[in-house]
């Protein structure tokens, strides 16, 4: 199976609406326009997409911050540039939202989210219903929304206590425990740095130390996530792994997985989004019951 993962990619953060000039957008957006901006490259993302479509991905997952302070326009730059990705039927499409892209308490900006949301998920999923899973053969994708509002300065997210008792429940099951599914966790937060260290307190996601737990158990095979703009992998002793993409627009760099499923076997690399002659094994499409695309 072949997941392609891409995430951060910070759409431009122009302040259109008078009440983003009183809220902490404007606070994002002066970050944006002193730094940020000469960080990210949005002229990378079509050239990623249209290589991504010719990859042959089982799935390829976004695991958010698609905008920089949560603008509609933002969410609008964002599902105009993925819309190939969520339109292209032969390969599943995730996107789950980051910190940027749940930035303020603002009618509009929420709108524009769930909205986004929505139309990239095709449709399948409101933002309310999350966690929620999807099935691809023998590999189960949980599906976690970690982000919401929060103060000034603050980065951080939260694992509600209802998606905890969610995901140790698909921890436990039998299938899980005897190897016969396997778990990917799609989240925007990194359980733990590139060394297996916490995030800062405000960069860092509450309450998902149980997580680690679970990945160090190999309950859960692989964590997907996003936010530290320059991607690792991190493989713990008890057989899981987490792997963070980075930030497609200022790495200009995506992650491709191939994941042996049956013998639970991670090979995972980084692909320049110009590197068009980059040499590309076959993937390792081992589980029989993955269905061909
Ligand atoms: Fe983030």
């Amino acid at each position: 199976m072949r997941i392609i993962h891409i995430s951060d990619l910070h759409a431009g953060a122009w302040l259109k609406s008078a009440s983003a000039y009183f809220d902490k957008r404007v606070v994002g957006a002066t970050h944006f326009c002193m730094r940020r901006r000469n960080v990210h490259d949005w002229s990378l993302v079509a050239p990623a997409v249209q290589q991504i479509r010719t990859l042959a991905p089982d799935i390829v997952v976004c695991t958010g911050d698609l905008a920089s302070v949560s603008q509609p326009c933002e969410f609008e730059q964002a599902r105009e540039a993925l819309a190939a990705l969520a339109a292209d039927q032969r390969f599943e499409f995730v996107y789950i939202p980051g910190n940027h892209d749940a930035y303020v308490h603002n009618s509009a900006c929420n709108r524009a989210l769930h909205e986004t949301f929505r139309a990239l998920n095709r449709n399948r999923w409101s933002l309310d219903d999350l966690p929620t899973s999807i099935d691809l053969g023998t590999v189960r994708f949980l599906i976690v929304n970690e982000a919401c509002p929060t103060f000034l300065l603050s980065a951080r997210g939260r694992v509600t206590t209802a998606a905890e008792a969610w995901l140790r429940n698909e921890c436990e099951q039998p299938d899980v425990i005897e190897g016969r599914r396997r778990l990917v966790l799609v989240s925007h937060w990194p359980i733990a740095d590139q060394h297996g260290r916490e995030l800062t307190w405000l960069r860092r996601c509450g309450n998902n130390l149980f997580l680690r737990e679970l990945l160090m158990s190999g309950r859960l095979s692989i964590s997907l996530c996003g936010h530290i703009h320059t991607g690792f992998r991190r493989d713990e002793a008890g057989g899981g792994c987490e792997v963070c993409a980075g930030s497609l627009t200022s790495t200009g760099k995506f992650s491709v997985i191939d994941y042996n499923a049956i013998e639970n076997k991670v090979s995972q690399r980084w692909l320049d989004v110009y590197g068009e002659s980059t040499p590309l094994d076959p993937p390792l499409d081992v589980d029989g019951r993955v269905p061909a695309s």
